[in-house]
């Protein structure tokens, strides 16, 4: 071939070498990107992003933020409160509003816009179930009630929920979800959408199961083999085995396994971690029939749905309850079952400060509800106005996190934690770690011990306000990481041997880069006289004490 020849072979070359590496590089950098997963052996399981833990400081939009003309009031809002990662709904009427026809072209105007803010996704999928109803379902699932069956009440008239025995809705609602996750497979190789929950407060308000024929021949029958191996007990009718909880425990098994069934068929397009998210009946007991919707996964209803749905790893709890107990104790029990998480929890200021319960358990996500610039209120739930003071309830915490929330997340993943918010009454809270005891205290002057009578001073500003709360990580015997805002620690020995106290060695203000402490200042003298005073802007303290005798 003449020169020129071989120049235009070589261009042609060089021009497929680019093209094909162009293709193959992005598709080679996927291939490396580890899916997201959550991780248990721990001292708290932990999630996985890019194969390293990952604290998901969150945001979750109102319901019907999920269109692209919304987006641009949904950023500045999340931007103000420092969230990495948005929680947002994809409707199954919006990607199948025709049977058969799918359009997901929300899902990549949303990625294209994540990406470029350097933020995650938490896709909610609102199927078949929402807060029960099926109002997010495509109105040709909605219309046909024969082919789409609806609970049935026992006079025979419908429930407006769909029914957990509807195979075909189940089918429908699978493959909807299948292919939304196979899109995902497709568009989303570096894995910006790290987590999705599966339907959204599934179970049904008002009828605690369904009273169809079908339903009622398997409430009749025994308990699955299966249910009875898993809970170790013999195998009975519902009613003998669940006695006054027998209705609602038949609707949790059958919801979860639908549940689970749309799960396992997302998964096997894309196994994504995948959570379910839950109304919540009282905190401190299921007596009375006050569980939330019959068939979710209430706290009470877990070891139900542990069995029936394997492919769920994980609960959430919706927070919509202000009283601080109340509150840890929903924290308690979702910790129990799982990597601990909170999708929902009122966007009030008040409820910012149970952020540190929440880290204090190993929270891997946390989501106040309803955060966007939409302008609406969900109120009495939340905050009538998102003004600047409720943003920057949550803003301030998230600050404090944002700084390392994959250090957190390690640090969380291999030590043991204690977090804490203030409580109704404003008292002290103890705590022990080892050898020693931790007090929080709220509503404190940082230069005055509440005996002093030498001195005049005025109440505290906080006095009346329910902020206030830290957390602390213990990362050996004697040395804590505590992170607080509005709230003072004090550290002694928990049972002092005769002639023995608890020293500060040195308390220094910093954060960890890369698993490496590195110090800003020390805090001595007045800052720690009377306790370490946490203010309005959260800090991360290191702590080392020792014993003295
Ligand atoms: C809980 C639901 O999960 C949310 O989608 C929302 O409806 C809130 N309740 C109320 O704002």
């Amino acid at each position: 071939p003449s020169g020129r020849e071989r120049l235009r072979l070589a261009k042609l070359l060089s021009f497929w070498a680019v093209l094909l590496l162009g293709i193959a590089m992005p598709m080679q950098a996927g291939a490396q990107t580890p899916l997201p997963r959550f991780e248990s052996g721990g001292e708290h399981p932990a999630l996985l992003v890019d194969g390293e833990p990952f604290l998901i400081l969150g945001a979750q939009v109102n319901n019907s933020s999920n269109y692209p003309a919304m987006l641009d009031e949904v950023w500045p809002t999340l931007e103000r409160m420092g969230a990495n990662t948005v929680l947002m709904p994809v409707a199954w009427e919006q990607v199948e509003p025709v049977e058969g026809q799918f359009d997901f072209s929300f899902v990549d105007v949303l990625l294209d816009q994540v990406r470029s803010r350097d933020m995650r996704v938490v896709l909610l999928w609102y199927g078949t179930w929402k807060n029960t109803g099926p109002s997010y379902v495509p109105a040709w699932v909605k219309r046909d009630t024969q082919r789409f069956a609806r609970m049935r009440k026992a006079d025979g008239s419908a429930h407006l929920v769909l029914s957990p025995h509807g195979e075909a809705t189940m089918q429908a609602d699978a493959r909807a979800f299948s292919m939304l996750m196979r899109h995902l497979k497709q568009v989303d190789p570096q894995h910006t959408v790290v987590m999705v929950q599966v339907e959204n407060e599934s179970g049904s308000w008002g009828l605690d199961r369904d009273r169809s024929p079908e339903a009622n021949a398997l409430f009749a029958g025994p308990i699955p083999q299966e249910l009875a191996e898993g809970l170790g007990i013999e195998r009975r009718s519902w009613s003998d085995a669940f006695g006054p909880r027998a209705a609602q425990f038949f609707n949790s098994w059958y919801v979860a396994r639908y549940v689970d069934t749309v799960a396992a068929a997302g998964q096997a397009q894309k196994d994504l971690p995948m959570f379910v998210n839950a109304a919540l009946g009282n905190a401190f007991t299921d007596e009375g029939g006050d569980v939330g919707p019959s068939g979710g996964p209430n706290w009470n209803a877990l070891p139900i749905w542990r069995i029936a749905a394997p492919n769920i790893p994980a609960y959430g709890p919706d927070i919509y309850n202000r009283d601080p107990k109340a509150v840890e104790a929903y924290l308690d029990r979702y910790a129990a079952h799982g990597p601990l998480m909170v999708p929902e929890i009122g966007n009030a200021a008040e409820y910012a400060r149970f952020i540190w319960p929440a880290m204090g358990r190993g929270a891997v996500l946390f989501a106040p509800f309803g955060i966007d610039g939409t302008r609406y209120s969900n109120y009495p739930l939340g905050a009538k106005e998102l003004d600047e003071d409720t943003l920057e309830a949550f803003a301030a915490p998230y600050r404090l996190f944002g700084q390392m929330p994959r250090e957190w997340a390690r640090i969380a993943r291999e030590h043991p934690l204690w977090g804490t918010a203030k409580g109704e009454d404003g008292a002290d809270q103890t705590h022990i770690m080892g050898q020693w005891k931790l007090t929080a205290q709220y509503a404190r002057w940082a230069f005055a011990e509440d005996d002093w009578t030498w001195i005049e001073r005025d109440a505290h500003p906080l006095a009346d306000v329910p902020t206030g709360g830290l957390v602390v990580a213990q990362l050996s015997d004697d040395v804590f990481l505590v992170g607080g805002r509005n709230v003072k620690l004090r550290i002694a020995l928990a049972q002092p041997g005769a002639g023995q106290q608890g020293e500060v060695i040195e308390a220094q203000e910093g954060r960890f880069v890369d698993g490496e402490w590195v110090m800003r200042r020390r805090w001595n003298g007045d800052q720690i006289d009377w306790g370490f005073n946490f203010g309005a802007e959260p800090v991360w303290l290191r702590i080392e004490m020792d014993v003295l005798e």
